[in-house]
Protein backbone atom coordinates (compact mmCIF):
# COMPACT_ATOMS: atom_id res chain seq x y z
CA UNK A 1 0.00 0.00 0.00
CA UNK A 2 1.42 3.11 -0.79
CA UNK A 3 2.90 4.93 2.27
CA UNK A 4 -0.27 8.21 2.00
CA UNK A 5 -1.64 9.57 4.42
CA UNK A 6 -4.75 7.85 6.30
CA UNK A 7 -6.67 8.20 9.25
CA UNK A 8 -6.62 5.11 11.44
CA UNK A 9 -9.89 4.18 10.81
CA UNK A 10 -10.30 4.62 7.25
CA UNK A 11 -6.77 2.38 7.09
CA UNK A 12 -8.45 -0.74 9.12
CA UNK A 13 -11.90 -0.26 6.96
CA UNK A 14 -9.89 -0.62 3.89
CA UNK A 15 -8.41 -3.87 5.05
CA UNK A 16 -10.81 -6.19 3.52
CA UNK A 17 -13.60 -7.11 2.16
CA UNK A 18 -16.82 -6.60 4.92
CA UNK A 19 -17.42 -9.70 6.81
CA UNK A 20 -20.08 -11.93 4.28
CA UNK A 21 -22.73 -12.68 6.03
CA UNK A 22 -23.20 -17.11 5.75
CA UNK A 23 -26.32 -18.90 6.61
CA UNK A 24 -25.69 -21.01 9.59
CA UNK A 25 -26.63 -24.24 7.83
CA UNK A 26 -22.77 -23.69 6.29
CA UNK A 27 -20.47 -26.09 7.93
CA UNK A 28 -17.48 -24.77 9.88
CA UNK A 29 -14.50 -27.21 8.95
CA UNK A 30 -12.62 -28.29 11.64
CA UNK A 31 -8.59 -28.63 11.68
CA UNK A 32 -8.51 -32.45 10.89
CA UNK A 33 -11.46 -31.94 8.52
CA UNK A 34 -9.15 -29.39 6.99
CA UNK A 35 -6.22 -31.18 7.11
CA UNK A 36 -7.67 -34.23 5.82
CA UNK A 37 -8.49 -32.19 2.25
CA UNK A 38 -4.82 -31.61 1.65
CA UNK A 39 -3.61 -35.00 -0.06
CA UNK A 40 0.55 -34.45 -0.78
CA UNK A 41 0.54 -30.98 0.52
CA UNK A 42 -2.15 -30.00 -2.56
CA UNK A 43 -5.68 -28.55 -1.63
CA UNK A 44 -8.44 -30.75 -2.78
CA UNK A 45 -10.92 -28.54 -2.53
CA UNK A 46 -11.78 -24.43 -2.53
CA UNK A 47 -12.35 -23.98 1.35
CA UNK A 48 -13.47 -19.63 2.08
CA UNK A 49 -11.70 -18.74 5.55
CA UNK A 50 -15.62 -17.73 6.17
CA UNK A 51 -16.19 -21.84 5.98
CA UNK A 52 -13.78 -22.46 8.55
CA UNK A 53 -14.78 -23.88 12.33
CA UNK A 54 -13.92 -20.82 14.66
CA UNK A 55 -11.67 -19.38 16.34
CA UNK A 56 -9.60 -19.70 13.52
CA UNK A 57 -6.04 -17.69 13.02
CA UNK A 58 -5.64 -16.89 9.43
CA UNK A 59 -2.67 -15.29 7.60
CA UNK A 60 -3.68 -13.75 4.03
CA UNK A 61 -0.36 -14.81 1.87
CA UNK A 62 -0.49 -11.83 -0.16
CA UNK A 63 0.10 -9.10 2.20
CA UNK A 64 2.34 -11.44 4.33
CA UNK A 65 4.76 -11.32 1.06
CA UNK A 66 4.22 -7.76 0.40
CA UNK A 67 5.14 -7.14 4.19
CA UNK A 68 8.67 -8.87 3.31
CA UNK A 69 8.71 -7.90 0.13
CA UNK A 70 8.98 -4.26 2.17
CA UNK A 71 11.18 -4.31 4.53
CA UNK A 72 13.51 -6.33 2.22
CA UNK A 73 13.46 -3.32 -0.13
CA UNK A 74 13.87 -0.55 2.56
CA UNK A 75 17.07 -2.19 4.50
CA UNK A 76 18.39 -3.16 1.38
CA UNK A 77 18.10 0.58 0.50
CA UNK A 78 19.27 1.62 3.39
CA UNK A 79 22.81 -0.42 3.36
CA UNK A 80 21.65 -2.26 5.94
CA UNK A 81 20.48 -6.40 6.77
CA UNK A 82 17.26 -7.97 8.11
CA UNK A 83 17.68 -10.76 10.35
CA UNK A 84 13.81 -11.22 11.48
CA UNK A 85 13.01 -11.99 15.02
CA UNK A 86 10.92 -15.95 14.86
CA UNK A 87 9.55 -15.17 18.48
CA UNK A 88 6.29 -13.49 16.49
CA UNK A 89 5.66 -15.91 13.99
CA UNK A 90 6.92 -19.42 15.22
CA UNK A 91 6.65 -20.72 11.97
CA UNK A 92 9.45 -22.60 9.75
CA UNK A 93 7.39 -21.81 7.02
CA UNK A 94 8.06 -18.18 7.29
CA UNK A 95 11.13 -18.24 8.32
CA UNK A 96 11.99 -19.90 5.14
CA UNK A 97 10.50 -17.14 3.28
CA UNK A 98 12.13 -14.38 5.37
CA UNK A 99 15.71 -16.18 4.67
CA UNK A 100 14.38 -17.08 0.52
CA UNK A 101 13.85 -12.94 0.36
CA UNK A 102 17.63 -12.00 1.37
CA UNK A 103 17.50 -12.20 5.32
CA UNK A 104 20.80 -13.10 6.25
CA UNK A 105 19.59 -15.22 9.40
CA UNK A 106 16.71 -15.01 11.94
CA UNK A 107 16.75 -14.34 15.79
CA UNK A 108 14.75 -16.79 18.14
CA UNK A 109 14.02 -15.31 22.11
CA UNK A 110 14.50 -18.89 23.34
CA UNK A 111 16.81 -21.93 23.31
CA UNK A 112 13.69 -23.91 22.48
CA UNK A 113 12.29 -21.72 19.68
CA UNK A 114 15.65 -22.52 18.23
CA UNK A 115 15.76 -25.85 18.68
CA UNK A 116 12.15 -26.14 16.67
CA UNK A 117 13.80 -24.26 13.88
CA UNK A 118 16.58 -26.10 13.75
CA UNK A 119 14.76 -29.42 13.60
CA UNK A 120 12.87 -27.50 10.31
CA UNK A 121 15.74 -26.95 8.16
CA UNK A 122 16.56 -23.49 9.58
CA UNK A 123 20.35 -23.02 10.14
CA UNK A 124 21.28 -19.38 10.88
CA UNK A 125 20.22 -18.70 14.02
CA UNK A 126 20.98 -16.15 16.54
CA UNK A 127 19.38 -16.15 20.24
CA UNK A 128 19.18 -12.46 21.28
CA UNK A 129 18.18 -13.99 24.79
CA UNK A 130 20.82 -15.10 27.08
CA UNK A 131 21.03 -19.00 28.41
CA UNK A 132 21.42 -18.87 31.99
CA UNK A 133 21.24 -21.76 33.80
CA UNK A 134 22.89 -24.99 33.55
CA UNK A 135 19.94 -27.05 31.79
CA UNK A 136 19.54 -23.83 29.14
CA UNK A 137 23.16 -23.53 28.75
CA UNK A 138 23.16 -27.65 27.96
CA UNK A 139 20.72 -27.31 25.50
CA UNK A 140 22.15 -24.58 23.92
CA UNK A 141 25.91 -26.00 23.31
CA UNK A 142 23.52 -29.39 22.15
CA UNK A 143 21.99 -27.51 19.17
CA UNK A 144 25.75 -25.40 18.61
CA UNK A 145 27.50 -28.92 18.34
CA UNK A 146 24.78 -29.92 15.19
CA UNK A 147 24.02 -26.06 14.04
CA UNK A 148 27.33 -24.33 12.87
CA UNK A 149 25.00 -21.51 12.31
CA UNK A 150 23.93 -21.01 16.06
CA UNK A 151 24.58 -17.60 18.02
CA UNK A 152 23.91 -16.65 21.29
CA UNK A 153 23.91 -13.91 23.39
CA UNK A 154 26.07 -12.93 26.45
CA UNK A 155 25.83 -10.18 29.16
CA UNK A 156 28.12 -10.71 31.67
CA UNK A 157 31.24 -11.88 32.72
CA UNK A 158 29.93 -15.02 35.06
CA UNK A 159 27.91 -16.07 31.94
CA UNK A 160 30.52 -16.26 29.60
CA UNK A 161 33.17 -18.34 31.92
CA UNK A 162 29.84 -20.97 31.93
CA UNK A 163 29.24 -20.92 28.55
CA UNK A 164 33.16 -21.55 27.84
CA UNK A 165 33.54 -23.94 29.92
CA UNK A 166 30.58 -26.08 28.67
CA UNK A 167 31.62 -25.44 25.14
CA UNK A 168 34.93 -26.78 25.99
CA UNK A 169 33.53 -29.84 27.84
CA UNK A 170 31.84 -30.42 24.45
CA UNK A 171 34.80 -30.12 21.90
CA UNK A 172 33.44 -27.17 20.70
CA UNK A 173 33.90 -23.05 20.16
CA UNK A 174 30.85 -21.73 20.36
CA UNK A 175 29.62 -18.49 18.61
CA UNK A 176 28.54 -15.33 20.95
CA UNK A 177 27.79 -11.88 20.85
CA UNK A 178 27.78 -9.53 23.48
CA UNK A 179 24.19 -7.85 24.35
CA UNK A 180 24.34 -4.42 25.29
CA UNK A 181 21.60 -2.54 27.26
CA UNK A 182 20.16 0.69 25.46
CA UNK A 183 18.95 2.09 28.69
CA UNK A 184 15.93 -0.41 29.20
CA UNK A 185 17.80 -2.41 31.69
CA UNK A 186 16.33 -5.28 31.03
CA UNK A 187 18.91 -7.76 29.61
CA UNK A 188 22.15 -6.62 28.17
CA UNK A 189 25.64 -4.73 29.59
CA UNK A 190 26.26 -1.40 30.48
CA UNK A 191 27.94 0.15 27.16
CA UNK A 192 31.17 1.54 26.74
CA UNK A 193 34.17 0.25 28.92
CA UNK A 194 31.89 -2.80 31.16
CA UNK A 195 30.74 -3.94 27.23
CA UNK A 196 34.31 -3.93 25.99
CA UNK A 197 35.94 -5.92 28.82
CA UNK A 198 33.26 -8.56 28.67
CA UNK A 199 34.23 -8.99 24.73
CA UNK A 200 37.60 -8.77 25.79
CA UNK A 201 37.26 -11.74 28.27
CA UNK A 202 34.79 -13.75 25.29
CA UNK A 203 37.65 -13.23 22.87
CA UNK A 204 40.09 -15.09 25.77
CA UNK A 205 38.36 -17.85 26.32
CA UNK A 206 39.13 -21.04 24.88
CA UNK A 207 35.24 -22.25 23.97
CA UNK A 208 34.10 -18.63 22.78
CA UNK A 209 34.23 -16.86 19.01
CA UNK A 210 33.17 -13.60 19.98
CA UNK A 211 31.26 -12.43 16.72
CA UNK A 212 29.93 -8.62 17.20
CA UNK A 213 27.23 -7.19 19.21
CA UNK A 214 23.25 -6.84 19.72
CA UNK A 215 21.53 -3.99 21.22
CA UNK A 216 17.76 -4.23 20.76
CA UNK A 217 15.74 -0.91 22.10
CA UNK A 218 12.22 -2.46 22.93
CA UNK A 219 11.03 0.99 24.65
CA UNK A 220 11.94 2.79 21.15
CA UNK A 221 9.22 0.43 18.95
CA UNK A 222 6.02 1.63 20.49
CA UNK A 223 6.95 5.46 20.58
CA UNK A 224 3.98 7.30 18.98
CA UNK A 225 4.98 10.05 16.45
CA UNK A 226 7.96 9.34 13.78
CA UNK A 227 9.84 12.06 15.04
CA UNK A 228 9.63 11.41 18.56
CA UNK A 229 10.88 8.15 17.68
CA UNK A 230 13.65 8.74 16.04
CA UNK A 231 15.22 10.93 18.56
CA UNK A 232 14.08 8.51 20.92
CA UNK A 233 15.92 5.60 19.49
CA UNK A 234 19.33 6.92 17.96
CA UNK A 235 20.01 8.51 21.45
CA UNK A 236 19.34 5.25 23.04
CA UNK A 237 21.33 3.48 20.65
CA UNK A 238 24.44 5.75 20.65
CA UNK A 239 25.96 3.76 23.72
CA UNK A 240 25.79 0.88 21.81
CA UNK A 241 28.10 2.49 18.82
CA UNK A 242 30.45 3.84 21.17
CA UNK A 243 31.22 0.51 22.51
CA UNK A 244 31.18 -0.81 18.19
CA UNK A 245 34.20 1.84 18.17
CA UNK A 246 35.80 0.56 20.73
CA UNK A 247 35.65 -3.00 19.73
CA UNK A 248 37.03 -2.26 16.68
CA UNK A 249 39.84 0.29 17.93
CA UNK A 250 40.51 -3.28 19.46
CA UNK A 251 40.30 -5.04 16.67
CA UNK A 252 37.46 -7.25 18.29
CA UNK A 253 34.69 -8.69 15.91
CA UNK A 254 32.26 -6.02 14.89
CA UNK A 255 30.82 -8.91 12.16
CA UNK A 256 27.14 -8.71 13.45
CA UNK A 257 26.10 -5.36 15.01
CA UNK A 258 22.06 -6.40 15.06
CA UNK A 259 19.28 -4.14 16.50
CA UNK A 260 16.01 -2.18 15.62
CA UNK A 261 12.51 -3.49 15.00
CA UNK A 262 9.51 -3.04 13.57
CA UNK A 263 8.60 0.75 14.92
CA UNK A 264 12.07 1.63 13.90
CA UNK A 265 13.04 -0.35 10.43
CA UNK A 266 13.58 3.14 8.28
CA UNK A 267 15.11 4.47 11.04
CA UNK A 268 17.98 1.87 12.91
CA UNK A 269 20.46 2.69 9.45
CA UNK A 270 21.16 5.92 11.07
CA UNK A 271 23.17 3.97 13.82
CA UNK A 272 26.68 3.97 13.06
CA UNK A 273 28.06 0.12 12.81
CA UNK A 274 24.91 -1.39 12.49
CA UNK A 275 25.06 -4.21 10.08
CA UNK A 276 20.84 -5.65 10.79
CA UNK A 277 17.99 -5.45 11.95
CA UNK A 278 15.75 -7.88 13.99
CA UNK A 279 12.45 -6.76 13.16
CA UNK A 280 9.52 -9.27 14.17
CA UNK A 281 6.24 -8.14 14.13
CA UNK A 282 6.10 -6.49 10.93
CA UNK A 283 5.28 -9.65 8.51
CA UNK A 284 2.09 -9.86 10.72
CA UNK A 285 1.26 -6.05 12.13
CA UNK A 286 -1.50 -5.81 14.88
CA UNK A 287 -3.64 -2.87 16.26
CA UNK A 288 -0.35 -2.09 18.68
CA UNK A 289 1.63 -0.67 15.94
CA UNK A 290 -0.50 0.37 13.91
CA UNK A 291 -1.47 3.25 15.97
CA UNK A 292 2.17 4.46 16.35
CA UNK A 293 2.32 6.57 13.18
CA UNK A 294 4.68 6.00 10.61
CA UNK A 295 6.64 8.93 8.43
CA UNK A 296 4.20 9.57 5.88
CA UNK A 297 0.83 9.02 8.04
CA UNK A 298 0.80 10.71 11.52
CA UNK A 299 -2.08 9.20 11.92
CA UNK A 300 -1.73 5.13 11.39
CA UNK A 301 1.19 3.10 10.80
CA UNK A 302 0.50 2.06 7.15
CA UNK A 303 4.08 1.33 6.36
CA UNK A 304 2.74 -2.88 6.52
CA UNK A 305 -0.11 -4.20 5.64
CA UNK A 306 -2.46 -6.44 8.81
CA UNK A 307 -2.14 -9.68 7.63
CA UNK A 308 -3.02 -11.67 10.55
CA UNK A 309 -6.66 -12.29 11.77
CA UNK A 310 -8.85 -14.26 13.63
CA UNK A 311 -12.20 -15.80 12.35
CA UNK A 312 -15.03 -15.49 15.10
CA UNK A 313 -18.41 -16.58 15.48
CA UNK A 314 -21.52 -14.83 16.86
CA UNK A 315 -23.25 -17.10 19.50
CA UNK A 316 -25.57 -14.79 20.69
CA UNK A 317 -26.96 -11.77 19.35
CA UNK A 318 -30.21 -11.47 21.34
CA UNK A 319 -29.57 -7.88 22.84
CA UNK A 320 -29.81 -4.70 20.59
CA UNK A 321 -26.46 -2.63 20.40
CA UNK A 322 -24.32 -6.09 21.07
CA UNK A 323 -23.39 -9.23 20.05
CA UNK A 324 -21.27 -12.24 21.74
CA UNK A 325 -18.37 -14.03 19.80
CA UNK A 326 -16.75 -17.50 20.52
CA UNK A 327 -13.45 -15.46 20.62
CA UNK A 328 -12.40 -14.31 24.05
CA UNK A 329 -9.34 -14.30 25.85
CA UNK A 330 -7.91 -17.72 24.89
CA UNK A 331 -8.12 -16.64 21.45
CA UNK A 332 -7.32 -13.18 21.33
CA UNK A 333 -4.92 -12.49 24.73
CA UNK A 334 -6.18 -9.76 26.81
CA UNK A 335 -3.28 -7.32 25.15
CA UNK A 336 -4.71 -3.42 24.49
CA UNK A 337 -5.64 -2.04 22.04
CA UNK A 338 -8.16 -4.67 21.71
CA UNK A 339 -8.81 -6.62 18.08
CA UNK A 340 -10.42 -4.39 15.89
CA UNK A 341 -13.03 -5.65 12.81
CA UNK A 342 -11.75 -5.94 10.36
CA UNK A 343 -13.35 -4.27 6.97
CA UNK A 344 -16.15 -2.74 9.39
CA UNK A 345 -17.26 0.66 11.44
CA UNK A 346 -18.85 1.54 14.20
CA UNK A 347 -17.97 -1.00 16.67
CA UNK A 348 -15.87 -2.48 19.19
CA UNK A 349 -14.73 -5.60 20.53
CA UNK A 350 -13.03 -6.55 23.67
CA UNK A 351 -11.82 -10.12 24.54
CA UNK A 352 -11.55 -9.85 28.07
CA UNK A 353 -13.90 -13.18 28.92
CA UNK A 354 -11.75 -16.59 28.55
CA UNK A 355 -14.35 -18.28 25.56
CA UNK A 356 -16.57 -15.02 24.49
CA UNK A 357 -15.49 -12.13 22.71
CA UNK A 358 -17.80 -9.03 23.12
CA UNK A 359 -18.69 -6.58 20.21
CA UNK A 360 -20.81 -3.08 20.75
CA UNK A 361 -21.97 -1.40 17.93
CA UNK A 362 -21.36 2.11 18.14
CA UNK A 363 -23.75 4.75 16.55
CA UNK A 364 -23.83 4.33 12.60
CA UNK A 365 -22.33 1.30 12.98
CA UNK A 366 -21.39 -0.06 9.42
CA UNK A 367 -23.62 -3.52 9.75
CA UNK A 368 -24.82 -5.59 12.47
CA UNK A 369 -24.70 -9.65 13.14
CA UNK A 370 -26.82 -12.75 13.41
CA UNK A 371 -26.59 -15.80 15.43
CA UNK A 372 -23.69 -17.72 13.28
CA UNK A 373 -22.31 -15.17 11.37
CA UNK A 374 -18.83 -14.20 11.46
CA UNK A 375 -16.44 -11.94 11.73
CA UNK A 376 -12.95 -11.19 11.14
CA UNK A 377 -10.29 -9.28 13.81
CA UNK A 378 -7.18 -8.08 13.33
CA UNK A 379 -4.73 -9.32 16.37
CA UNK A 380 -4.33 -7.37 19.39
CA UNK A 381 -0.50 -7.89 19.58
CA UNK A 382 0.59 -10.52 17.25
CA UNK A 383 3.51 -12.72 18.97
CA UNK A 384 1.42 -14.05 22.13
CA UNK A 385 -1.41 -14.95 19.47
CA UNK A 386 0.64 -17.02 17.15
CA UNK A 387 1.27 -18.97 20.78
CA UNK A 388 -1.94 -19.89 21.57
CA UNK A 389 -2.43 -21.68 18.01
CA UNK A 390 -1.32 -24.58 16.76
CA UNK A 391 -1.29 -23.76 13.30
CA UNK A 392 -2.56 -21.35 11.12
CA UNK A 393 -4.43 -21.17 7.46
CA UNK A 394 -2.54 -19.50 4.82
CA UNK A 395 -5.17 -17.89 3.22
CA UNK A 396 -5.17 -16.34 -0.77
CA UNK A 397 -8.00 -14.54 -2.57
CA UNK A 398 -10.25 -15.24 0.41
CA UNK A 399 -9.52 -19.68 -0.08
CA UNK A 400 -7.53 -21.56 2.53
CA UNK A 401 -4.29 -22.08 0.27
CA UNK A 402 -2.05 -24.06 2.79
CA UNK A 403 -1.97 -25.17 6.20
CA UNK A 404 1.13 -23.89 8.27
CA UNK A 405 2.22 -25.86 11.73
CA UNK A 406 3.44 -22.91 14.08
CA UNK A 407 6.27 -25.48 15.25
CA UNK A 408 7.64 -22.97 17.74
CA UNK A 409 4.04 -22.90 19.78
CA UNK A 410 4.30 -23.48 23.22
CA UNK A 411 7.96 -23.25 22.76
CA UNK A 412 8.55 -20.51 25.55
CA UNK A 413 11.57 -21.88 27.72
C1 LIG B 1 15.32 -8.91 21.32
C2 LIG B 1 14.22 -8.56 20.36
N1 LIG B 1 14.52 -8.27 19.08
C3 LIG B 1 13.58 -7.97 18.18
C4 LIG B 1 12.23 -7.93 18.53
C5 LIG B 1 11.22 -7.63 17.44
O1 LIG B 1 10.50 -6.50 17.68
P1 LIG B 1 9.27 -6.05 16.75
O2 LIG B 1 8.21 -7.08 16.86
O3 LIG B 1 8.88 -4.77 17.37
O4 LIG B 1 9.80 -5.92 15.38
C6 LIG B 1 11.86 -8.19 19.85
C7 LIG B 1 10.45 -8.10 20.25
O5 LIG B 1 10.05 -8.06 21.37
C8 LIG B 1 12.88 -8.53 20.79
O6 LIG B 1 12.58 -8.81 22.07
Amino acid sequence: MPKQSMSRRRFLQSTGAAAIWLPTSVRGYSSSEMQALFVDGVMQQDVSKWELDTPALCVDIDLLESNIATMQSTTAANGIASRPHAKTHKTPIIAQMQLDSGSVGICTAKVSEAEAMFQHGIEQILMTTTNVTATKIRRAMNLRESCSGFIQATDSPENARLLSAAAVAKGLVADVVIDVDPGGHRTGITPGQPALRLAQLVDSLPGLRLRGLLCYDGGSQHVKGFAARKQQTLERLMGATETYDLFQGSGLSTEIFSGGGTGTYNIDHDTRGLTDIQVGSYVFMDAQYIDIGGESNAEAYTDFQPSLTIMTTVLNAQYQGRATTDAGAKACTINRPWPVVKGESGMSYTSGSDEFGSLVYEAGASRTYKVGDKLELIVSHCDPVVNLYNQMYAIRNDRVEAIWQIAARGMSA
